[in-house]
């Protein structure tokens, strides 16, 4: 087998078959492939496209590239769950405790921050001596003892989708549909899921800026997960302003912890109950999404959500009481607040420029290896549709460093949009994929 001919098959609209699609992914991954034949391909697939067939074969290889975790030890569907990315989405640090609360057992590799949307890793960082690295034998006992564990991704999962990805980033072939979906959902079949909960979002703060796109995404990784036998279930959910009102690492761990018990913002309530109750479904705990709905409720109410969340803290190595006691977190030493010049309504709050504002602060990286500041942000006082008046707080600074403020300002100077009258009301769900 030749990949040049590969290439060329693909570039005329042809379909690969599955031993050509292992062949490229074995030959790029032990570097027999070089970079210029891979990207020659990936371009390739940007203009032709790739059968579901097809995109089922390159997830299964890449999937197999490197190291497989292996739950099959824990009992139950293993029941992942995975976010496209977003502003102020703590939608993990929410229901993986939730969800491990109703009985589904929750083994998670999560992330760090990427650009301008934040990583749950980063996230849980806040808490004092919280343990992200721990070995296979640690993270499974955990799940067995306490039913939940959140770590950071191995080294050695899904090679092939770590080279492609960062080829793909610097040949301008990210946008190709088949290579994204089959890139998310490598990751999540080598982490060893037998089900699976995609959150796709869609807006100014996403990836995905259209409705349409968002959906043509969210069809492609449910056609995978049927392909290869893992039932899939995708969210398509807003992401034109934030979700709830924190944005920064322990500012968002605050407001997930006031959501677990009860107390959180609307709209990341209502997603981690969209979310969390499909869990359950697909866990085949309950028969429908109304009844998880009801189920979690019950476990909000009852404060089991948020002792799960210290149990798990306490046996990661982090210190439990920041969990009861959430002023403990690291806090930020110069609030600044913005005030609304006019009176009228939030018509709009750009998701992508809060982002960026909070990278400036320090709260995400500028650069792969940067430290990031725990405690800085951004805390929304007013939503989308919310009536001000002119002097009223629109939202308030958490910042460490007087310079690095003035460049945030700068950032989310046109972040707000007031209106004279009320914005037409946006979904928070748009459309359910499975
Ligand atoms: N996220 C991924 O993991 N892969 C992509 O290709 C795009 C977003």
């Amino acid at each position: 087998m030749r990949m040049v001919d590969i290439i060329a098959k693909k570039r005329d609209g042809g379909e690969l078959s599955t031993e050509e699609i292992r062949f490229l992914v074995t030959g790029y991954t032990d570097g027999s492939i070089p970079d210029y034949q891979m990207s020659a391909w990936a371009m390739a697939v940007l203009f032709r496209g790739m059968t579901a067939r097809e995109t089922g074969d390159l997830t299964l290889a890449m999937a197999g590239s490197g190291e497989q975790l292996d739950l099959s030890s824990l009992p139950g569907m293993k029941v992942d769950k995975h976010s496209t990315g977003g502003v102020g989405d703590k939608i993990t640090l929410v229901v993986a405790p939730l969800v491990a609360a109703a009985g589904i057992p929750v083994a998670k590799m999560s992330g760090r921050g990427l650009g301008y949307s934040g990583g749950t890793i980063d996230k849980l960082e806040s808490f004092t001596g919280f343990q992200v690295e721990r070995s296979r034998e640690q993270f499974l006992q955990q799940v067995r003892d306490i039913g939940v564990s959140v770590i950071g991704q191995s080294g050695n999962l899904t090679p092939a989708d770590k080279k492609l990805y960062a080829l793909r980033d610097v040949t301008a072939t990210v946008e190709a549909v088949p290579l994204i979906a089959s890139s998310i959902m490598s990751k999540k079949i080598a982490a060893g899921a037998d089900a699976i909960l995609l959150d796709v979002k869609v807006g100014k703060g996403a990836f995905m800026k259209s409705l349409e796109q968002a959906e043509t995404l969210a069809r492609a990784m449910v056609e995978i997960g049927s392909q290869v036998g893992r039932k899939t279930v995708a969210v398509i959910s807003d992401m034109n302003q934030p979700l709830g009102f924190a944005v920064g690492n322990a500012l968002e761990v605050k407001e997930a912890i006031e959501t677990l018990a009860g107390k959180g913002p609307e709209d990341l309530t209502e997603l981690a109950l969209a979310i969390g109750s499909r869990m359950l479904v697909l866990g085949g705990l309950v028969s429908s999404v109304e009844e998880g709905r009801q189920k979690l409720l019950e476990i909000i109410a009852s404060g089991k959500a948020v002792d799960k969340l210290a149990e798990m803290v306490e046996a990661q190595g982090g210190v439990k009481d920041e969990v009861y006691s959430p002023e403990k977190l690291p806090q930020a030493q110069i609030l600044h607040a913005i005030l609304a010049k006019e009176d009228g309504y939030v018509a709009e709050i750009d998701a992508e420029a809060i982002g960026h504002a909070s990278v400036v602060l320090g709260a995400g990286r500028q650069t792969k290896d940067m430290p990031i500041d725990l405690a800085v942000g951004i805390v929304l006082h007013k939503k989308r549709g919310d009536q001000v008046t002119a002097g009223e707080p629109l939202a308030t600074i958490h910042a460490n460093q007087e310079t690095l403020l003035r460049s945030a300002l700068e950032a989310m100077q046109d972040a707000f949009l007031i209106a004279q009258q009320p914005p037409e009301k946006q979904a928070l769900i748009y459309k359910i994929v499975e």
